[in-house]
């Protein structure tokens, strides 16, 4: 096993390189899998757990897949099983594409339920809702999806909750039904438009991706082509929290402003300085900070991807910050760890109640997710002392080279790998 030992108290000076975004890639790679002619090659694809899960995924079904470092070729004209039913598709969130990518191309599939985060309950009844109205049979039988269709037929669907995986999911399979198909109360995440763009360049009519509404016109058939995923806008949002909290200045580069709006306003609201330039920018602290309560909200609201790491960051700030989780049950999990390392926090169902410490105190803390793990990382950055990360396989799911990036920013952070004491 490996954990990260981080000695805490340096600020952060420097540039750092913001990757493609996880949750963009880890769709697209499902969606090229509904390529019938010609090669992908999708560059810009972050090096992470996650990714390497889905490239382990697509070739078990038969599809060529090469890695050649950021950029992915995939030849999916051979795919030829429609079973997906490995260990790491129960592993990951995302696997779920695999069922609207395959009911689109062959119209069956069976994928097993996917896993991702323990952050509440995740159902996909809206998922099935959608293939459901396109004219597919769906059933979950021992512990999987099973889907299937004589032929899928565009129909107007207006989804109950505003939800990522089901607009995705669902546009993927519309992208090769006959007619018009109408999503309404739609997602509107960059990652989103990421999507319908690289379904657009092979050969898909998608029109009102990042809108309330998106179309689609049915086209026969995909051909492959060459595309770049956009920033990854919650890593960029990681970097940034984690420069307002240890003081210092950082330009981020390879980002998307317009995606980081809401964290930029809610920064520049508590006095850290955001100055964007093009495709970079730059976060300059110098530690003094005002609190200030969120709540998290669907794009363009602000992520409750980065909530955790922003509750490490308000929990140093002096006064009672109020943060709200508007889109999981269970986002809070890294507080009892914040706690041991001295912060106030009070959890009351969905809502955080901050009162500001002077500092933190390092101590051994365990990720139990993904954004938790960079709370907790960023909590070890700024506290005194050291701080011992264990659960890293969750940070490794969705942040290429932490460690590597945060050290050229002038953090002490070292890897390690331990053997954990049976009792
Ligand atoms: C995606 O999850 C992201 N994961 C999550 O990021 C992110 O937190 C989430 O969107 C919200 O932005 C990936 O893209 C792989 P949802 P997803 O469907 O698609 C409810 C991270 O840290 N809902 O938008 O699973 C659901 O319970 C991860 O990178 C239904 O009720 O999220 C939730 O309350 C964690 N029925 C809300 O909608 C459904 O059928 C939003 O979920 C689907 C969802």
């Amino acid at each position: 096993m490996e954990k990260l030992i981080i000695n805490g108290g340096h600020s952060l000076h420097g540039t750092v390189d913001i990757s493609g975004a996880k949750n963009a890639a880890v769709a697209i790679l499902p969606a090229s899998i509904m390529v019938n002619k010609g090669i992908s090659i999708i560059d810009n694809i972050p090096d992470i757990a996650d990714i390497h899960c889905i490239e382990r995924i697509i070739e078990s079904l038969g599809c060529k897949v090469n890695i050649n470092n950021d950029c992915v070729s995939i030849d999916s004209t051979c795919l030829n099983n429609i079973n997906a039913c490995t260990d790491d598709v129960r592993k990951m969130r995302a696997s779920y594409y695999l069922i609207g990518a395959l009911l689109g191309r062959f119209k069956k599939a069976r994928v097993e339920l996917p896993g991702g985060c323990p952050i509440g309950v995740r159902p996909i009844d809206q998922h099935i809702k959608g293939f459901e109205a396109l004219g597919a049979h769906v059933n979950i039988e021992h512990g999987a999806v099973n889907v299937h269709a004589d032929r899928l037929i565009g129909a107007n669907i207006f989804f109950d909750v505003v939800s990522v995986g089901a607009t995705i999911n669902v546009m993927l399979a519309a992208t090769l039904a006959e007619g018009v198909t109408t999503l309404e109360n739609v997602a509107k995440e960059p990652h989103i438009v990421d999507v319908a763009n690289f379904l657009n360049t092979i050969g898909a009519n998608i029109k009102g991706a990042g809108t309330d509404v998106i179309r689609i016109s049915g086209v026969k058939e995909l051909s492959g082509c060459s595309y770049s995923v956009i920033p990854d806008q919650i890593e960029a949002g990681t970097y940034m929290i984690a420069t307002a909290a240890c003081g210092g200045e950082v330009t981020l580069n390879n980002v998307i402003p317009k995606h980081l709006e809401s964290i930029s306003a809610k920064l520049t609201e508590m006095g850290v300085q955001v100055i964007e330039n093009g495709d970079s920018i730059t976060v300059k602290s110098n530690g003094k900070l005002k609190c200030t309560n969120v709540k998290t909200l669907p794009y363009p609201g602000f992520p409750t991807d980065v909530q955790q790491p922003l509750s490490t960051l308000l929990s140093i700030i002096n006064g009672r910050s109020i943060v709200n989780e508007s889109i999981w049950e269970s986002r809070f999990k890294h507080v009892d760890e914040l706690k041991k390392m001295g912060a106030n926090i009070k959890v009351e169902g969905r809502t955080a109640i901050i009162d500001g410490v002077k500092r933190l105190t390092g101590a051994t803390v365990l990720a139990s997710d993904l954004r938790a793990g960079a709370a907790l990382i960023i909590a070890g950055l700024i506290a005194e002392g050291t701080t011992e990360v264990k659960g890293i396989d969750h940070i490794d799911r969705g942040y290429p080279n932490i460690e590597y990036k945060f050290n050229k920013l002038g953090a002490d952070i070292v890897r390690i790998t331990y053997n954990e004491e049976v009792l």
